[in-house]
């Protein structure tokens, strides 16, 4: 830990005004009576606290569980359920709500998932993407800012547990040790 830095990229005032602004774009362009907001745990925590608040109050709630990065940097490539819902999506408009798509990996696995539970329409929304930075190309209908292809944490973000409560997103960089 000694050696990590923290370099500021989005603060807690931008993302409260984006969240605003999601939420807006949201109920404009999707039916929300009824809709279910899928969190994928762990670190879509605070953004999904943050965006169902400016949803209207008939948005159900629920969560599942993906893992791939399982304390490294980069994705291992193997994605485990490791929580599945607890509710049924069958014939449900369903919103899944990601805090990052970085390989994509993820949220390509998860589409496939859920539509095996015969939701009737599944939009997703990212609070932090690198698609464009990356050139991957997943359907995201949602997001909130595009990033460089950096290592960031905070506002749900983790590296090895660690920065989840941040309230702004930073990038996690090596710093150089200070020669003895
Ligand atoms: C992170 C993040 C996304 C996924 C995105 O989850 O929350 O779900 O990685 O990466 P990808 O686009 O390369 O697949 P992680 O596996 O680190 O679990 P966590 O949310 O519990 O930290």
């Amino acid at each position: 830990m000694a050696n990590e830095r923290l370099d500021p990229l989005i603060t807690r005032v931008q993302i409260e005004r984006r969240v605003q602004e999601l939420a807006k774009e949201i109920n404009a362009a999707v039916p929300t009576e009824g809709l279910i907001l899928i969190g994928i745990l762990k670190g879509s925590l605070h953004f999904l606290a943050d965006l169902s608040r400016q949803l209207p109050p008939s948005c159900e709630i629920d969560f599942l569980q993906v893992s791939s990065y399982r304390g490294h940097k980069s994705s291992t490539g193997v994605v485990q359920i490791r929580k599945d819902l607890d509710i049924s999506i069958e014939g449900r408009n369903v919103l899944i709500v990601e805090d990052i798509i970085d390989t994509g990996i993820t949220l390509t696995h998860v589409l496939e998932f859920l539509s095996t539970r015969r939701p009737n329409s599944v939009r997703v929304v990212a609070m932090l993407s690198k698609c464009k930075a990356k050139g991957v190309d997943v359907a995201i209908d949602f997001v909130g800012f595009e990033i460089p292809d950096e290592f960031v944490v905070g506002y749900g973000l983790d590296f090895g547990e660690r920065y989840r409560g941040l309230p702004d997103i930073s990038i996690l960089r090596d710093s150089v040790p200070a020669s003895s």
